[in-house]
């Protein structure tokens, strides 16, 4: 029988949907899109994995992480009606489909090797919390602050902070999570 095999490279590319567009307006507006995917689908999705993998405290703290997630999309939604309503939908939807194709493969993966999948969504969540806040959300606050846009750079500065405590959390809840697992896993 064939392992199914899911890598941190397949999770992260199944949810990093948000896309880099021509303009920075445009791709801010795909930022709002992935907000509301990561508190609707991605970390719930990752909630699910660690109750099925009998680790009920990573999931609430998924769950946690995910009501923030939907407040900056509150938040980006607000500078928004300054700027005009972004289209929005399709990185959900991207997010969903993926999701889709992947979900039968992790439920079989939990089945298998709880602990490496896990381990593996808290290493997604850090790669993509790190992203929003070393990379995306800073160019956004600088290109408003370029712009003379001060309001949007504080919108986006918050959202920054956000993110980094998040990319804390995870960071913390991997490092204890590594420490007692009773077998390492595999790579
Ligand atoms: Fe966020
Ligand atoms: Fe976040």
């Amino acid at each position: 029988m064939t392992e199914p095999e899911i890598s941190e490279a397949m999770i992260f590319e199944c949810f990093a949907a948000a896309q880099e567009k021509d303009s920075i307006e445009q791709t801010a507006a795909s930022f709002v899109d992935v907000e509301e995917y990561e508190n609707q689908i991605m970390y719930p999705e990752f909630a699910r994995w660690a109750e099925k993998a009998g680790q009920p405290e990573l999931a609430s703290l998924f769950r946690k992480v995910a009501g923030e997630e939907k407040l900056h999309a509150v938040w980006l939604r607000e500078l928004y009606e300054d700027m005009g309503q972004p289209a929005r939908g399709e990185d959900t939807e991207r997010a969903i489909d993926a999701l889709k194709t992947i979900r039968a493969n992790c439920d079989a993966l939990i089945a298998m090797n709880p602990d490496g999948v896990v381990e593996k969504a808290l290493a997604v969540a850090i790669s993509v919390e790190e992203r929003e806040y070393q990379d995306i959300y800073p160019r956004f606050r600088d290109q408003a602050l370029a712009q003379g846009d001060q309001n949007a750079a504080d919108v986006y500065q918050r959202v920054v902070d956000s993110e980094s405590q998040h990319a804390d959390w995870f960071r913390s809840a991997l490092d204890q999570f590594r420490a007692t697992m009773a077998t390492p896993a595999l790579a």
